[in-house]
């Protein structure tokens, strides 16, 4: 099946009872047993809810994978994906990377023995030289939040394959519609379901998709071990919401174009990060791995001063100042003070995350109004 028509329909099947055509909330938090051990394949909640397989179901043909699960929070999908290392090992990320992952690397996993480096990963081929024998796992984000870096993910699978290492790609932002990291040699996508899969700002998630069954195994004993897992009515959310991805990430791909080349032309914008554009670093790589190019842009201004960003994000009216994307609504944010706060000042503007920058999540609205209000919120 095409695209389209798995985001509608797979994993999902009329109820057997009523016939009802959408998967029910199975609100439950047990199942009752015929005879201890024997059960219809459900025995606690925390383990497996039917709600929440037809969404793992739904996720994991849209990534083109054999397993998906799905967790309470993106970051509790990447905690779990973590927890398949051991203290001594190694893990190498991309250097413009959310900020919520490197708080969790370095505050929750480097006390247990686990040590990061983040490095560039724009140019594929320098990745080698950091890999020694205790690496055990690249960790990809592409586009990178929030300077939308791209990094070439069949590059880095063949590196990984090579160091047989493990690839974990970060498909948050461009999400199953746009990029499928495991066709390109990843060994594990993660998604903040949160964002673009959910779509409606209303539901905090997480999901990993791979075809690797030792890793499904690792991760989904994580999960009925440590607990992170999604309630049955945000994963009846997230199936609803799936239902519309392909629309809403053509529309959010378009309006992202117009705002992009809006901005590039604004005389007080200073520097404009979209992958779209033909002098981006990385733009023949985005055209190669990614369908098109998405509805995140960051910017800056000119002179670069903190308290002209805080202006801008003050004056917009159709775009809400928030943390978080991928929903129909346009949301603006500045990293440096809110998703990237975590990152001490000196790193994250080695890596270009300046005072002045400002992420925008391109909604679905008119793009006209969305235009408009940039325009008098820049002055
Ligand atoms: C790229 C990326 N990865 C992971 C996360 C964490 O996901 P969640 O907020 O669902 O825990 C986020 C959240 O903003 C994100 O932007």
């Amino acid at each position: 099946m095409k695209f389209a028509t798995k985001a509608i329909h797979a994993g999902q099947e009329p109820d057997p009872t009523t016939g009802a055509i959408m998967t029910p909330i199975y609100q439950t938090s047990t199942y009752v047993q015929e005879s201890p051990g024997k059960h219809k394949g459900y025995a606690y909640a925390r383990g497996k809810n039917p709600t929440r397989v037809a969404l793992e179901k739904c996720i994991a043909s849209l990534e083109n994978a054999k397993h998906g699960l799905c967790f309470s929070s993106g970051m509790g999908a990447s905690d779990a994906i973590i927890r398949l290392l051991r203290p001594g090992d190694e893990v190498i990320a991309t250097d413009d990377l959310y900020g919520g992952s490197y708080r969790m690397f370095e505050k929750m996993f480097t006390p247990f023995g686990i040590k990061f480096r983040y490095v560039d990963m724009t140019n594929a081929a320098s990745i080698a030289q950091h890999i020694n024998e205790k690496t055990k796992m690249l960790w990809v984000e592409t586009p990178t939040n929030p300077l939308m870096k791209i990094i070439d993910i069949a590059a880095c699978a063949k590196i990984a394959k090579e160091k047989k290492i493990m690839l974990v790609v970060d498909n948050t932002f461009a999400s199953p519609f746009l990029q499928n990291p495991l066709e390109l040699g990843a060994d594990i996508v993660m998604h903040s379901v949160t964002k673009y899969l959910g779509g409606h700002s209303d539901v905090i998630m997480g999901a990993t998709c791979t075809n690797n069954d030792s890793i499904q195994e690792q991760l989904a004993f994580t999960l009925n071990a440590c607990g992170a897992n999604p309630g049955p009515m945000d994963c009846f959310f997230v199936l609803r919401g799936i239902k519309t991805l392909h629309i809403r990430m053509e529309r959010h791909c378009y309006n992202g174009r117009v705002i992009a080349e809006f901005l590039k032309q604004h005389p007080k914008v200073d520097k404009v990060y979209w992958p779209g554009f033909p002098d981006h670093a990385n733009h023949e790589i985005a055209k190669k791995q990614m369908k098109d190019f998405g509805g995140m842009i960051s910017f800056t201004t000119k002179g670069n001063s903190m308290e002209e960003a805080f202006r801008v994000a003050s004056a917009v009216k159709v775009f809400s100042l928030a943390e978080s994307l991928g929903g129909v609504e346009s949301l603006l944010g500045h990293p440096a003070s809110m998703t990237h706060a975590s990152i001490p000042k000196a790193e994250r503007e080695k890596s270009g995350v300046v005072d002045s920058l400002l992420r925008l999540s391109v909604g679905i609205e008119d793009v006209d109004d969305l235009v408009a209000d940039l325009k008098q919120a820049l002055g």
